[in-house]
């Protein structure tokens, strides 16, 4: 297995003209605006380890379901990439139910856009959207969830923002299996990516 840079510390070597790094009161270390910053302006983009879901379902198969720190960012249904190895400082952004920028990809890169002013030392921050899984654990929306501190918050940097009902979720379930899509992968409904994805965690619930 490919040895993991945790990831946590924003390098001291990169130099921002729009952000820089530095502790944040919602999460870990956070991106904060340099200069007042128009909408439109690219802020950075998105790098790292360009893998296939299947690689990085492998990479991550002993995580912990409990941890929700994740650096994977869905590019489209083949690829993901995980900042947490070869990463740059875009990784250190952090969710915001009430963002200020957004991911856009082209030609399967992908940019944060400022969807609007951004006020010189604001923290940066985008909406994960991070999917719903047909098999997440009970305790999901506690897992991840948000404390970006907006009076729009949702609660949950899980997308959609309910959960929905038992049957609800059977119906959706089989939907998908008869799309053989997936709202992680498929057509990016979602953004970022959790790390222990289904196939992973019955691997490890059959192995335990
Ligand atoms: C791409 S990292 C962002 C950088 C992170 N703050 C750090 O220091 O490594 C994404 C992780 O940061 C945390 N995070 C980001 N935004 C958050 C939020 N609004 N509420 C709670 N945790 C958040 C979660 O653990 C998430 O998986
Ligand atoms: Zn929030």
């Amino acid at each position: 297995m490919a040895a993991i840079d945790p990831g946590r510390k924003p390098s001291k070597t990169e130099n921002h003209p729009l952000y820089v790094v530095r502790r944040s009161s919602v999460h870990g270390y956070g991106a904060f605006a340099t200069r007042d910053i128009k909408k439109g302006e690219v802020l950075d983009e998105y790098l790292g380890d360009r893998i296939t879901h299947a690689q990085a379902d492998k990479r991550y198969e002993d995580h912990d379901e409990n941890d929700n720190h994740t650096f994977l960012f869905i590019v489209d249904k083949k690829t993901v990439i995980d900042a947490g190895i070869g990463g740059n400082d875009a990784r250190f952004i952090n969710h915001k139910c009430d963002p200020n920028c957004e991911s856009e990809i082209k030609k399967g890169r992908v940019f944060i856009i400022a969807t609007k002013k951004i006020a010189q030392d604001e923290e940066i921050g985008y909406d994960y959207q991070i999917g719903r899984e047909k098999d997440d654990p009970d305790n999901v929306d506690e897992i991840y969830a948000c404390r970006c501190g907006s009076p729009k918050c949702r609660g949950t940097m899980l997308w959609p923002a309910k959960r929905p009902s038992p049957k609800r979720r059977k119906k959706r379930v089989a939907r998908k299996s008869a799309k053989n899509a997936s709202a992680r992968s498929g057509g990016r409904k979602t953004k970022v990516r959790k790390k222990n994805k289904t196939k992973a965690r019955k691997k490890k619930k059959r192995g335990a």
